[in-house]
Formats: C-alpha cells, sequence, structure tokens
C-alpha cells in the first residue's frame, strides 16, 4: 500500500472561496486518517483534490512520495465513495460491483473478482438483487464493494455513513473501519461526526475554514487540544469554556473566574500571561462532585439548574455565575444539518413549513443592550456578556457528569472539585497556554 500525502494543498475557487488552505498532512500506508470539521471546512474539497477531481490553487498531492498533480484522476488509481453512494437502480449487485471492471482491461477474471470482494463484504447473498430492494446499509455496502473491486492504493471515503440511520451507522463505522484494516488499505476518511472520527481514527486531522488545526491520535486530539477549536469541537458533552482572567502572585496563580476564584499552584509558565484575559476549558470529567465539607484544592460552586438523566450518568449542568466564552472567541460553527441551508431554501418549502416558520423566527431584530458585567471578587475581572446569546447571564453555564443513582435535585447548591491535570488555558486567539 502507498502513503498518501498533501504539501501546502490550496483550493481557492473562482468565486474568492477559501476551501483549503495550505494543509499538509500525511497518512502512511494503510493509516486509517479521519478528516473531522464542520460543515464547509473543506473536507470534500481536499479528498477531491487528492482524487485528481479538481484542480489545486497551489502546493501538491503526493501518492507513494511521488508528486502526482499531472496524473488523472483514473491514473491515481484511488477510490472514492461519496456520501450518496449512488448505485445504479438497473443493474444488479453484482453488475453494479463489477462496473468499474467492464471499462478497464481487468475483465477476464471479473467474475471471480465480483465474487471475492463481495464476500469481503458479506454481500454475497445479494448478487442479484436490485439496489432498489437493499437496505440503506447494504447499499453502503455495496457501494464500498464496487469501491475495492479495481483494487485500489488508496481509498477516499466521503461522509459514506451520514445518510443511514444512528444504529446502523454504529454498526457500520466498525466494519467499515476493519474492512480497510483487513485490506490493509491507506484510507482518508471525512466525517463531521467527532464520535465516527474518534472511534475509527488511527489519526484524526481537525480542520476548520480550510486550515488544519491539529492531527494526532484521537486520544491526543481529545486530551490535548492544540486550539480552542479542537477543545470546543471534541467532547461530548460539549467542553465547559469559560471567561477567567490570569493573575500571578509572589506565592500564588489565581485564575479569576469573575464570580469565582480558582487557585493553581504557582507557575512560571503564566508569567507572561499576568493581567491576560484567557478561556478556562474544562470537559465534564474535568469536574467531581464533592462534599462541601471534603472540599480541597480548587473547587467551583455552583446551583443545579437542570439534571439530564441519561440512565447510568446525569448531566448536570451548574448555574455558578461564571460567563462561558462567547461564540464567536470559541469559533464554533454552525451544528451540522447534514444539509446545505442554500439546498433547503432551493426546495422552497411551502408556508406553513416548519422551515418557513423557523425563518420567519430568525429575521433580524434590534439587539438588546448587553448589560454591564460586575466582578464580584477581589481581583475584579469582568467577563463580557455574549450579546448574540441573550440580555441575561446565561444560566446553567457549566455541566457536570454525576454518577446515578444519586442525583441532586434542582436548585441545590454543589461543589466540585477541579481536576487540575485536565483544565485547559487558551489565549485570545484560541491558542493554547500551556501550563508546565
Ligand atoms: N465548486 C465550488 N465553488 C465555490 N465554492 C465551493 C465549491 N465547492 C465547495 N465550495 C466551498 O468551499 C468550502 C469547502 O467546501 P467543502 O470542501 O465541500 O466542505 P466540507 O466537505 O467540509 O463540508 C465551502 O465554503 C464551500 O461552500
Ligand atoms: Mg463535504
Amino acid at each position: 500500500m502507498v502513503a498518501i500525502a498533501t504539501d501546502r494543498l490550496t483550493k481557492v475557487f473562482s468565486d474568492g472561496t477559501v476551501a483549503v488552505d495550505e494543509v499538509t498532512i500525511e497518512a502512511a500506508s494503510g493509516e486509517f486518517l479521519v478528516l473531522l470539521g464542520p460543515t464547509g471546512c473543506g473536507k470534500s474539497t481536499i479528498l477531491r483534490l487528492v482524487a485528481g477531481l479538481e484542480e489545486e490553487t497551489s502546493g501538491h498531492v503526493l501518492i507513494d512520495g511521488q508528486v502526482v498533480d499531472r496524473l488523472s484522476a483514473k491514473d491515481r488509481r484511488v477510490a472514492m465513495v461519496f456520501q450518496d453512494y449512488a448505485l445504479y437502480p438497473h443493474l444488479t449487485v453484482a453488475q453494479n460491483i463489477g462496473f468499474p471492471l467492464r471499462a478497464g482491461h481487468h475483465a477476464p477474471d471479473a467474475e471471480a473478482r465480483v465474487t471475492e470482494v463481495a464476500e469481503h463484504l458479506g454481500v454475497t447473498d445479494l448478487l442479484h438483487r436490485l439496489p432498489g430492494h437493499l437496505s440503506g446499509g447494504q447499499r453502503q455496502r455495496v457501494a464500498m464493494a464496487r469501491a475495492i473491486v479495481r483494487k485500489p492504493q488508496a481509498f477516499l471515503l466521503d461522509e459514506p455513513l451520514s445518510n443511514l440511520d444512528a444504529g446502523l451507522r454504529a454498526d457500520l463505522r466498525t466494519d467499515v473501519a476493519a474492512l480497510a484494516r483487513r485490506l490493509g488499505v491507506t484510507t482518508l476518511y471525512v466525517t463531521h461526526d467527532q464520535t465516527e472520527a474518534m472511534t475509527m481514527a488511527d489519526r484524526v486531522a481537525v480542520l476548520r475554514r480550510g486550515v488544519l488545526q491539529q492531527i494526532g491520535p484521537p486520544a491526543e486530539v481529545y486530551g490535548d487540544p492544540a486550539t480552542l477549536f479542537v477543545a470546543a469541537f471534541i467532547g461530548t458533552p460539549r467542553t465547559n469554556l469559560l471567561q477567567g482572567a490570569i493573575y500571578m502572585e509572589a506565592e500564588r496563580t489565581v485564575i479569576d473566574l469573575g464570580s469565582q476564584l480558582l487557585e493553581l499552584p504557582h507557575t512560571e509558565a503564566l508569567a507572561s500571561h499576568h493581567n491576560d484575559r484567557v478561556t478556562v476549558a474544562m470537559r465534564a470529567d474535568a469536574l467531581r462532585p464533592v462534599p462541601d465539607e471534603s472540599a480541597r484544592g480548587p473547587v467551583l460552586r455552583g446551583e443545579v439548574r437542570l439534571v439530564e438523566n441519561l440512565g447510568h450518568e446525569a448531566l448536570v449542568h451548574l448555574d455558578t455565575g461564571i460567563m462561558p466564552t462567547p461564540i464567536e472567541e470559541s469559533r464554533l460553527e454552525h451544528p451540522d444539518t447534514g444539509q446545505h441551508l442554500a439546498d433547503v431554501i432551493a426546495e422552497d418549502p411551502p408556508a406553513g413549513h416548519p422551515f418557513r416558520q423557523a425563518l420567519s423566527r430568525m429575521m433580524p431584530h434590534a439587539r438588546p443592550e448587553a448589560q454591564p458585567a460586575t466582578a464580584r471578587t477581589e481581583y475584579g475581572f469582568y467577563p463580557v456578556y455574549d450579546a448574540e446569546l441573550s440580555d441575561q447571564p446565561p444560566l446553567g453555564d457549566v455541566v457536570v457528569r454525576v454518577p446515578a443513582p444519586v442525583l441532586p435535585r434542582r436548585g441545590e447548591s454543589m461543589t466540585v472539585q477541579v481536576d487540575l491535570d485536565k483544565l485547559m488555558l487558551f489565549d485570545r486567539g484560541g491558542h493554547r497556554i500551556r501550563l508546565a
């Protein structure tokens, strides 16, 4: 198998959209590399560039160490499976799988090859059916079979599971990853779904607006995010992102959260950040409820606002008086709907359709003035209200995991211990400030 790489790959479309911005990544031979990011971040464009379906503006694509910029899509010998994996409706499964072999000089052993591939994907029993008589998952397998029938050097999979329902998606993601590994094919797999990325990938490359944010094994992008965007994008429930400021004293380092303080062991690493506004990021698993009397070290206190009971545990939303970081700073793109807004509008929903109603509610309106923030600590840090979100101080701003069955009730006060090893700081540009 072969390594697939991009070298400062850039694509600017004719309308000026910079879809891919100097992206350098390498998937080692046999590696399963996942490209992860919100809609519009350039994932599909990267795949199309690698496949040769799109021409780069600058930079290079390398297959097996060779620059292939001049090679046609057909000569690159990579197989691409798209989200809508269109099968030919009038051809049987066997004919669909064998279709790529008809075109070339592969014909003689075509039948044997189709049988072999069908076995690999567990669709042998379906070979005589038409696509219309298959389930979504079965069609997906057939599309994969068709993609590998010509023994590609690499697999390019563009959100291949996103049209399936949740249960099937979970089954198939294990299958797809296992298949790619069994075949040993180098794979670039595109998804906006962090769970897919985390469970399937050898390494994950996180993209935002065409720019590579971080590339590393799943545990690394989760546990040691390089940017605020990565910390915010990966993690369920969503990472707590709070406004704070750093104050250095002779003996201690303090993070002022406006309504509460967190004290850190003195560290020179933060010396140059004295007085800086920062985002304090804590995943739910960095916070542990403790009885107030036994709380040691840094804690946050709050009032239970909402309890989401998931059965084995609950997500408890605490009202701490701390301000979340404004959306424009965490730079999270809009949630993925799986459909482009333009497509939705193009379908011209009739009046009375829920989407129309939602749109009418989205009409611009006068935005209330943000309330002046008040600082309650001795350090006097003033958080910024996010006027986009609301004119009120937000409630239920910190999410904590609580194991069942001892769940707190709404209105109760709660003390949570902060695991400093899992606390992350980001500067105003969204870059990580390391504590050690
Ligand atoms: N043919 C095109 N012409 C102009 N802009 C495009 C074209 N294809 C994609 N784009 C834009 O490039 C950006 C990246 O698109 P895409 O690679 O499809 O993102 P993703 O697959 O991550 O959702 C988007 O802003 C998209 O609107
Ligand atoms: Mg896409």
